[in-house]
């Protein structure tokens, strides 16, 4: 007999089941996703309801992180088979699945179109997470750093969608903590930092890396690759793990590393975003390993971006 969720999708709805759950002394655990749930996804719910009384999940496709020409209107969704999964983890209170009101499909870009243009058409034709139907944002949070480096080089307007929409979730579900993935290693820190400097009163909890049985990390855009694919992409986290081999057997040469699982990935077929070893809070670039270090790369293998990371604490 699961614990049949309810599912909100008005902004007011969602605030005032909140601010009654604190009435009644519980505590509120947010996970925010995109849906199209796998078991990565249900970890960070294990990991919230280990920290609170109520969960709720978001599921909400947010359109502001997309660019024109990313793959907004091919992001997988499964909105009945989310809730039968989340029914089975049987700890999931609310679903907020708020609604886009109006089109948010945008014009297709080649990728040489982008960069400026991308941003000025981004600034017209897209938002996140509004009710009223207005379209547009006028304002929008940049981590001004996090954002640039790693996804942000290839993904300009990314970060700021994500961090845009989780304030925006954060000031709705009001929670008091808040689970992300490490997978998404670049934005569980950009919102750790966010929450920092903008005073969120919220606990931000990162969670573990979810695998599939091959190694691949799992993700809602797996569903796109072909078998064979699939299996040229396990020479991401094989890779991954081989260097960490290589750091304890002594490796400290970034360069060395990077060169490394270059050459792997690409002897399998996949076309490098890029492989960069950064420290862990900041992630900046290092050259040499003597400390605590995240190795995290992006690869496209056909038309599918994965990311991956391994981090190193030696
Ligand atoms: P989405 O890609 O659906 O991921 C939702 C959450 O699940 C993120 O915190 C992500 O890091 C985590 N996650 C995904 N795959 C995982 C895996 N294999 N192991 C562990 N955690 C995993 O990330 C987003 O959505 C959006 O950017 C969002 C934060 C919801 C803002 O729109």
């Amino acid at each position: 007999m699961g614990l049949e969720p309810e599912v909100i999708s008005d902004n007011e709805e969602m605030r005032s089941w909140s601010r009654n759950q604190r009435r009644n002394g519980e505590t509120i655990a947010l996970v925010p996703t995109m849906g199209f749930l796998h078991q990565g996804h249900l970890s960070l719910i294990e990991e919230a309801k280990k920290h609170a009384g109520v969960v709720v999940v978001s599921i909400y496709v947010n359109p502001g992180q997309f660019a024109p020409g990313e793959d907004l209107s091919r992001y997988p969704s499964d909105f009945e088979g989310d809730l039968s999964k989340l029914r089975e983890v049987e700890c999931v209170n609310v679903v907020f699945h708020p609604r886009n009101l109006y089109e948010t499909t945008t014009k297709v870009m080649e990728p040489k179109e982008a960069g400026e243009d991308a941003l000025e058409g981004r600034k017209k034709a897209v938002s996140c997470l509004e009710e009223d139907g207005k379209k547009g944002h006028q304002t929008w949070i940049r981590v001004e750093k996090l954002e640039k480096n790693l996804c942000g080089r290839s993904r300009p307007v990314f970060f700021r969608g994500v961090a845009t929409v989780v304030a925006k979730l954060f000031n709705i579900v009001e929670p008091d903590f808040a689970v992300f993935g490490k997978k998404d290693y670049q934005q569980w820190r950009l919102i750790c930092r966010m929450v920092r400097d903008l005073n969120f009163p919220i606990n931000i909890i990162g969670s573990e890396l979810v695998r599939d049985e091959d190694g691949l990390a799992m993700s809602s855009r797996n569903v796109h690759l072909s078998p064979e694919q699939r299996e040229k992409a396990l020479s991401i986290s094989r890779s991954l793990l081989k260097a960490k081999v290589d750091v304890q057997r002594g490796q400290t040469s970034a360069t060395e590393l990077r060169n490394a699982i270059i050459k792997s990935i690409s002897q399998a077929g996949g076309r490098i975003d890029y492989a960069e070893v950064v420290e862990q809070e900041n992630l900046e670039a290092v050259e040499e390993v003597c400390g605590p270090v995240v190795i995290c790369i992006a690869a496209w293998f056909g038309n599918v971006r994965l990311i991956d990371n391994l981090e190193i604490n030696s």
